[in-house]
This record gives structure tokens, C-alpha cells and sequence, in this order.
């Protein structure tokens, strides 16, 4: 695998090391330090991993420069005019698009797996009525493990794919209890006759006095959404959930550190902040305002939806975001969507100024995602939660990954120590 190598010398002592480089089969090889601590006594120091790769992976491909994402390498656009969600889900997690017969027993195992267990339906009671979701999602997913003991060696592929059934299934129902807590409403049991999609809507929105059809413009839209969110490679909660999970600890406590870790507003919970920003921006001539407001070093207002770690160049998800905008408002009669008009209109005048072209911040899949889930009646404190239920597929498919690989290692970065050196415990009457 090795080409090339790269000698290392310790300049004081003038001891040499040589340190090999990996080659993947696309973007930047990685040069393999493990060694440097028992040959020279140091550890890197990347804060931020701006500069690491944290392991080896075959699920996706990204090239920030080139704006391109490429899923066990086929291109996001062709996945997202040609697959769907399940299909997707099925690909990442197994590594091939799958056969006919492959996708029927998937889709079944998926659709018989969507109640949760009532016990775990009453948790909900615990929780104040304006609980964010989030909150909810995460400690009602880790109460999961408490369900399942009989399958959840994992150390057993069989118990990893029930695992990785079950939480596909059950984490739209959950996410649609959480929310029909909020509402005060009662709870909507699952219908495995629906697709994915259209089964989370029926949860969301039927109440049991009315009939509720799926609107299907709605549902495909959301499939669309699901597809575009559902693995970024090592981001920081997928990290996360490598992480928790590299301890050992059981599949549904890492997945419910990665909801956690995805909450922040500089990751998922980005697309409520969109939404809250252009909300307070309000109008088009307020513009130059929020932007002096987000160049402003002296003012933590961030433009949301904005930059991204890895792309400096157009984020290829927010493209396909803002072409579908157009669409499914279109489609929904709600063409003359104010906040899409204000969100076209900030992107424009941000793409001339030097600031964000200097510093290549470009729209990322967040700034126009909250947009669509509003349109289609998705309300913002629920915007992460939808995210959460997309990523829920690259979490999976990144924990089988780790698990499945016999060289794993628990994840155990070092510091680097700035704190006081040793001391002498100071007895109280002498402080
Ligand atoms: N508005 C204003 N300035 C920004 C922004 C922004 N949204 N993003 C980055 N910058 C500036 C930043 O101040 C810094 O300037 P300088 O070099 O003068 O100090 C420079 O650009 C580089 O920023 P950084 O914070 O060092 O970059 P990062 O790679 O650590 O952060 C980011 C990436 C996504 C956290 C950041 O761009 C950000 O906070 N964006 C807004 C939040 C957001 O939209 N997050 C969703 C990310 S996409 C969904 C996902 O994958 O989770």
C-alpha cells in the first residue's frame, strides 16, 4: 500500500526515523505516525484534527476543493436523481447498490422493525412538554440498550445487523413521539403499509378524530433531504459515535452520543439556526447589517449555513438543496416563500464579498435544508432531529465498519500538558 516514505529528523540529536506513507485510492495519502512517540518521544498535535485522519474508511469520499461526495463511490447527484433514501441506507452499510430481491428484504426488515416498545413510549411522560427534541431523542435512543440485551453482542454480526434494523426503524417513531409530545397530541403508531417517508409524516401529522393522506410531493421531498444527509465521512458526530463505540459500549448509547454531538449549532443544529437567522434578519435591506455583524471579530455572530471544515468551494448537497428549493416550493403553490427569497439574496451578496471569498465560505447543505422542512410543516426546533434520522444510516454503517475490523483500537488521543507542574499538596490552614 506503502509508495512513498518520509524521514523524520529530530534536529537537536540528529536521530532519524522514517515514517511511512498510506495511499488511499482517492484524495491526500496519510503519513502514519504511530511510531513517533517510541522513536522520538512525541505525540502530534493537530487541535481541531485539522490535519488528521482519525482512520481508514471504504463508506465515502470527500474532495473539499472540487466540492465532490461520493458515497462507496458513486457521485451524491446521481444517488440523489436515481436512489432513495433505503437504498442509500442499504449501500452504505453493505458497500453495494443492492439487488432486487437484496432491497425487498431490507425495506421488510425495516418496516417490520418501527414500533418501540410501550414501556419505552412512556418515558415521554418524564419530560416537560417544551423539552427540546433533541434532548429527547438522545436519552429515549441510548434507553434503548435497555430493551435489547439478548442482541447486543457485538461481537456478533447477526446481533449488529438486528442493531442496525431496529434503530433505522425505530428512530423515525421516536423522533415523532418527541414531537407529539411537544403538541400535547396523542401518540401516532407506525403504519409498515408506507414507505419510509411517508410513514414518518403519517406519525407527524395524523391525529386519530381525521383521516391524513401523505401528500407524496412531500414525502419525495424528504427522501431527498434524507439522502443528502445521510454520511458526511469522519464529521464530529460520526466521530463521536466511533469513539463512544471504540470502548466497546453497546451500539445504541454511541448512536445516542452521536445525536448529542450533532446537536451543536456548528454542526446539525446549524439548520435551526439558519432558519432563527433569516427570521431575525427579516428583510433583504438588513442584509449589510448581519453581514458587518458576522465579519465583526468582536461579535460571536456567525452567518449559519455558511463554511464548512471540509468544502472550500461550493458544498455539492447545497447545490442539489437549492435547485430543489425551487421545486418543491413550486410544487407546494408556496412559491413566494419570503425566507427563500431572503436566504437567495444573502447568498448572493455574501458570494461578492471579499470576506467569504477570501476565506472560500461558501453555503453548506444547512443553509437551505430549513427552508423545505418548513415548507413542508416541519417545525424549526424539530430541523436536527430529521438530520439526526438521516445520519442515523452513516452512524451505522461507520460503527459496522469499526466493529467489523479485527485491527480495532480503542480511541485514546493524548495532550499536550500546559498545566501547573508537581506540587506539594497545601494543607487548608496554610492557604
Ligand atoms: N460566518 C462568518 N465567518 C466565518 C463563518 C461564518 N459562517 N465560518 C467561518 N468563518 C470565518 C472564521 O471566523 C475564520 O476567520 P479568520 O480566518 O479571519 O479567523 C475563517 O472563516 C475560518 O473559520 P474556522 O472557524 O476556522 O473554520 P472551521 O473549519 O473550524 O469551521 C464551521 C467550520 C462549519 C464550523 C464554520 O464555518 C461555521 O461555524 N459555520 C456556521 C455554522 C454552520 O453552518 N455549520 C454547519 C456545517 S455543515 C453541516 C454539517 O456537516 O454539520
Amino acid at each position: 500500500m506503502s509508495e512513498k516514505k518520509f524521514e523524520l529528523t529530530d534536529l537537536s540529536t540528529g536521530k532519524k526515523s522514517v515514517a511511512e506513507v498510506k495511499n488511499g485510492t482517492l484524495g491526500p495519502s496519510v503519513l502514519s505516525v504511530a511510531n513517533l512517540n517510541k522513536e522520538h518521544g512525541l505525540f502530534t498535535f493537530d487541535p481541531g484534527f485539522m490535519a488528521t485522519a482519525s482512520c481508514e474508511s471504504k463508506i465515502t469520499f470527500i474532495d473539499g476543493d472540487e466540492g465532490v461526495l461520493l458515497h462507496r463511490g458513486i457521485p451524491i447527484e446521481q444517488l440523489a436523481e436515481k436512489s432513495n433514501f433505503l437504498e442509500v441506507a442499504y449501500l452504505l452499510i453493505n458497500g453495494e447498490l443492492p439487488t432486487n430481491d437484496q432491497i425487498g428484504e431490507f425495506t421488510h426488515a425495516i418496516q417490520y422493525h418501527t414500533m418501540i416498545n410501550e414501556s419505552l413510549l412512556r418515558f415521554f411522560n418524564g419530560f416537560q412538554y417544551n423539552a427540546h427534541p433533541m434532548a429527547m431523542l438522545s436519552g429515549v435512543v441510548a434507553s434503548m440498550a435497555a430493551f435489547y440485551h439478548d442482541s447486543m453482542d457485538i461481537h456478533n454480526p447477526r446481533h449488529r445487523e438486528i442493531f442496525a434494523h431496529r434503530i433505522i426503524a425505530k428512530i423515525p417513531t421516536i423522533a415523532a413521539a418527541a414531537y407529539k409530545h411537544a403538541l400535547g397530541q396523542p401518540f401516532v403508531y407506525p403504519r409498515n403499509d408506507l414507505d419510509y417517508c411517508s410513514n414518518l409524516l403519517h406519525m407527524f401529522f395524523a391525529v386519530p378524530c381525521e383521516q391524513y393522506n401523505v401528500d407524496p410531493v412531500t414525502a419525495q421531498a424528504l427522501d431527498l433531504l434524507f439522502i443528502l444527509h445521510a454520511d458526511h465521512e469522519q464529521n464530529a458526530s460520526t466521530s463521536t459515535v466511533r469513539l463512544a463505540g471504540s470502548t466497546g459500549a453497546n451500539p445504541y448509547a454511541a448512536i445516542s452520543a452521536g445525536i448529542s454531538a450533532l446537536w451543536g449549532p456548528a454542526h446539525g443544529g446549524a439548520n435551526e439556526a439558519v432558519l432563527a437567522m433569516l427570521e431575525q434578519i427579516g428583510t433583504v435591506e438588513n442584509v449589510p447589517k448581519f453581514l458587518a455583524k458576522a465579519k465583526d471579530k468582536n461579535d460571536n455572530f456567525r452567518l449559519m449555513g455558511f463554511g464548512h471544515r471540509v468544502y472550500k468551494n461550493f458544498d455539492p448537497r447545497a447545490t442539489i438543496i437549492r435547485a430543489m428549493c425551487h421545486k418543491v416550493l413550486a410544487k407546494l403553490g408556496k412559491s413566494d416563500n419570503p425566507l427563500f427569497e431572503l436566504a437567495l439574496k444573502l447568498e448572493e451578496i455574501a458570494l461578492k464579498d471579499e470576506y467569504f471569498v477570501e476565506r472560500k465560505l461558501y453555503p453548506n447543505v444547512d443553509f437551505y435544508s430549513g427552508i423545505i422542512y418548513s415548507a413542508i410543516g416541519i417545525p424549526q426546533s424539530m430541523f436536527t432531529v430529521m438530520f439526526a434520522i438521516a445520519r442515523t444510516v452513516g452512524w451505522v454503517a461507520h460503527w459496522q465498519e469499526m466493529i467489523a475490523d479485527p485491527a480495532m483500537k480503542i480511541s485514546r488521543p493524548r495532550q499536550l500538558y500546559t498545566g501547573s507542574p508537581r506540587r506539594d499538596y497545601v494543607e487548608m490552614s496554610k492557604r
